[in-house]
């Protein structure tokens, strides 16, 4: 096993056997041939995949989907690539979808980080959206925290110059660690860092972690990088 192997093996997710409902089975049998992409190591043509060439968002991690079709169906100007592991989440924003009738949005179902180091082509995106990333609260499981100078480096290679990195966290902890990463890291500069009660989300709608942490009494940190040329 190479050092590279090794660290691929460190994952951001644990692959959860969560039951799939019947309507997400038949949502993942019906709607996912026409709007999803498979995993592969060729290059994404962004402009076949949706016959247009308009502004890109990729969103990592998104949960059940409901911010990720909000989003799409406010900003039909631009297309939206969704990435996620879970696969009941993704029966689920299938559901919504088709629901929403949005035509930008496509889906992808593997390791974003994987997908951002052999699909996403260079310089193809103009923002990234991350939000609410798994905490793995425990010190002992820190590495497995996708915001890591390494997982920049794909974001940054991802982006146009100039493109926005989005963020946004509940975990105190976590927060201290994404300023300190993205502090040191030559790729990014900070051009907003907002602190809220859930009330003063960053250009984008609440999202199920973000009220399940509100519950909790957290505070909310949003961030919107810039990707330096
Ligand atoms: C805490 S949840 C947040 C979901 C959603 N963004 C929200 O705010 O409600 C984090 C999500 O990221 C997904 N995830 C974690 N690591 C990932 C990776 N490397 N690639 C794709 N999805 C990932 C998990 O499966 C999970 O659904």
């Amino acid at each position: 096993m190479t050092e590279s192997d090794h660290k691929r093996s460190i994952r951001s997710f644990v692959r959860r056997t969560g039951r799939l409902t019947a309507s997400q089975q038949r949502a993942l049998d019906e709607i996912w041939p026409s709007v999803g992409v498979q995993y592969g190591d060729d290059p994404l043509d962004w402009e076949t995949l949706f016959g247009r060439d308009a502004p890109r968002v990729v969103e990592i991690g998104f949960g059940n989907g409901d911010t990720l079709v909000a989003q799409a169906a406010e900003r039909p100007e631009a297309d939206f690539l969704g990435i996620e592991v879970h696969e009941p989440g993704v029966g689920h924003c299938l559901i919504k979808l088709r629901e929403a009738e949005v035509s930008n949005l496509r889906l992808l179902s593997h390791d974003a980080v994987e997908v951002l180091d052999r699909q996403i082509p260079q310089s193809s995106v103009d923002r990234i959206n991350l939000y609410f990333p798994d905490p793995w609260p425990k010190k002992r499981h820190h590495k497995r925290r996708i915001v890591q100078p390494a997982f920049l480096e794909l974001c940054w290679r991802a982006l146009r110059a100039g493109g926005a990195l989005h963020i946004a966290t509940d975990w105190a902890n976590y927060a201290e660690h994404i300023d300190e990463v993205l502090e040191a890291s030559p790729r990014f500069e900070l051009e907003e860092r907002r602190e809220h009660a859930g009330d003063r989300p960053l250009e984008r709608p609440q999202t199920k972690f973000e009220r399940r942490g509100l519950k909790l009494g957290h505070r909310i940190v949003d961030w919107r990088y810039r990707a330096i040329e």
